[in-house]
């Protein structure tokens, strides 16, 4: 009885091994004429700690110059830039830092989750659901969702798929706060229309709804896996648009070029006549098609598809409409679009050049803030230097204030010594 089942086995592991090397055969051609991809909603990775050095290592990122290599960062406004890190690690909502409570888990799994590490997928199924406590949000309470705008912590239900990088681009956005600086850019007044192009799994727009309720999303991912993802976790907000599609320079079928870069960094191409893809919509394209009068907040993270998002000829009409548009560019990805070093960063730049926008630089991200934008924001950093300032005078009169009374203390205590020497 036992034998042809063990035969049965060997036959099923001898194909598997035919096809994985056959697999791997077929592998280098299908990196030859690249194109799009989106990727997570997470903005940037910094020299982060230390439990993300291995997705620092990504192979791509190592030869073309790492994540921030891009010239435009060194063009950011460093003052700007500084400004608004302490502004933003000021808010309440650093003290929110997503602690994930995943009901499967055990105490040593779900610390190492916590990390950044991966769980255990042996005991768990491919997919989880778990309770985030301590995320950012903006509810006043349950019953008044929105109605007024406060800063607190609030749980939030999450779903990850093992074995992805969806740990670690949760942990970017909740547990690190890479995309920290929109809590200054909007603090006077939020986001009413948002584009998350490469929403990946889908946190980077969560963070958008639970900091804004109030806001429309159009969240863009063409991967289906990483889609799936996407519509999970966003499922509980009204106001997401969650397409399974690209950001493009027109509309147009695109279909995936490479996936050796993980879940995060999938890399599309535009599909040939007859080939099946994806849809991809320009800017332009997803405001008419979902009558909205213009993004207020653009958040581009597309594995390399900003250069044709911005390739010269294009309509750039909505970057004028944008009060920030904020970008992760990947001049790293160009080749994969038959373009030359730095040549993304170059589109960019040019279709930004006329605009009068200002740059920070948000570690991985290049940030645009419009001119206009620019005065609310200012206005911000202001309160925020004078707030700062303010509690800076007040440390500083208790430390006087303690410092006098020691002074006093140790005199009086001189004072009584001598009394009591004969
Ligand atoms: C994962 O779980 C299996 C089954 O409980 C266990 O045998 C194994 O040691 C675990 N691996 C790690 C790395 O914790
Ligand atoms: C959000 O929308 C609701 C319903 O339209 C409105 O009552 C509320 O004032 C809005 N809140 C904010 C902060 O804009
Ligand atoms: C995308 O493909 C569909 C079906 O193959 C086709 O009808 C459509 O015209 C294509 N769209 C573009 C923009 O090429
Ligand atoms: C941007 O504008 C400046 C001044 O008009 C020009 O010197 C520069 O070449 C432009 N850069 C790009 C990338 O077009």
């Amino acid at each position: 009885m036992r034998s042809p089942v063990r035969l049965l086995a060997f036959v099923v592991a001898a194909v598997f091994v035919i096809l994985a090397i056959r697999g791997r055969q077929a592998q280098p051609q299908t990196q030859k004429q690249p194109v799009i991809q989106q990727h997570a909603g997470a903005g940037h990775r910094p020299a982060a700690p230390a439990a993300d050095k291995a997705a620092e290592k990504a192979p791509a990122a190592k030869s073309h110059g790492g994540w921030g290599g891009s010239y435009l960062h060194k063009a950011a406004d460093k003052r700007l830039t500084g400004q608004l890190d302490r502004a933003s690690k000021a808010s309440p909502l650093m003290k929110c830092t997503g602690d994930l409570h995943i009901f499967k888990l055990s105490a040593d799994e779900l610390g190492r989750l916590n990390d950044g590490a991966a769980a255990n997928r042996s005991t768990l199924g491919p997919m989880i659901t778990g309770t985030a406590y301590r995320m950012p949000c903006r509810y006043e309470s349950e019953t008044e969702a929105a109605a007024t705008l406060k800063d607190s912590c609030c749980p939030q239900t999450v779903n990850f798929r093992l074995g992805t990088t969806d740990f670690k681009v949760f942990q970017q956005v909740f547990q690190y706060h890479y995309m920290r600086y929109l809590y200054t850019l909007f603090a006077e007044e939020p986001p009413q229309y948002i584009l998350d192009a490469g929403a990946n799994a889908g946190f980077s727009s969560m963070l958008f709804k639970l900091l804004w309720p109030n806001a429309t999303v159009v969240s863009l991912e063409p991967d289906p896996s990483n889609f799936a993802m996407l519509k999970a976790n966003t499922k509980q907000f009204k106001g997401v648009h969650a397409l399974n599609a690209g950001l493009w320079s027109h509309a147009a079928n695109i279909t995936v070029t490479t996936t050796e870069h993980g879940n995060w960094g999938r890399v599309f191409r535009e599909a040939g006549e007859g080939e099946r893809g994806m849809p991809a919509y320009s800017v332009q394209d997803l405001a008419t098609l979902l009558s909205i009068p213009a993004f207020d907040l653009v958040k581009i993270d597309i594995e390399g598809a900003e250069g044709m998002v911005f390739a010269p000829g294009g309509d750039f009409s909505w970057i004028s409409e944008a009060k920030v548009v904020s970008m992760e560019i990947h001049d790293y990805f160009g080749s994969y679009f038959g373009l030359e070093q730095d040549q993304v960063s170059r589109r960019v730049d040019a279709a930004f050049n006329t605009t009068g926008y200002q740059i920070a630089s948000d570690n991985e991200h290049v940030m645009y803030i419009q001119p206009q934008h620019m005065e609310a924001v200012a206005a911000v950093l202001t309160k925020h230097a004078a707030e700062a300032a303010a509690a800076a005078r007040a440390v500083a009169k208790e430390r006087a204030a303690a410092f006098t009374a020691k002074k006093e203390a140790a005199a009086a205590a001189a004072a009584a010594k001598a009394d009591q020497a004969p």
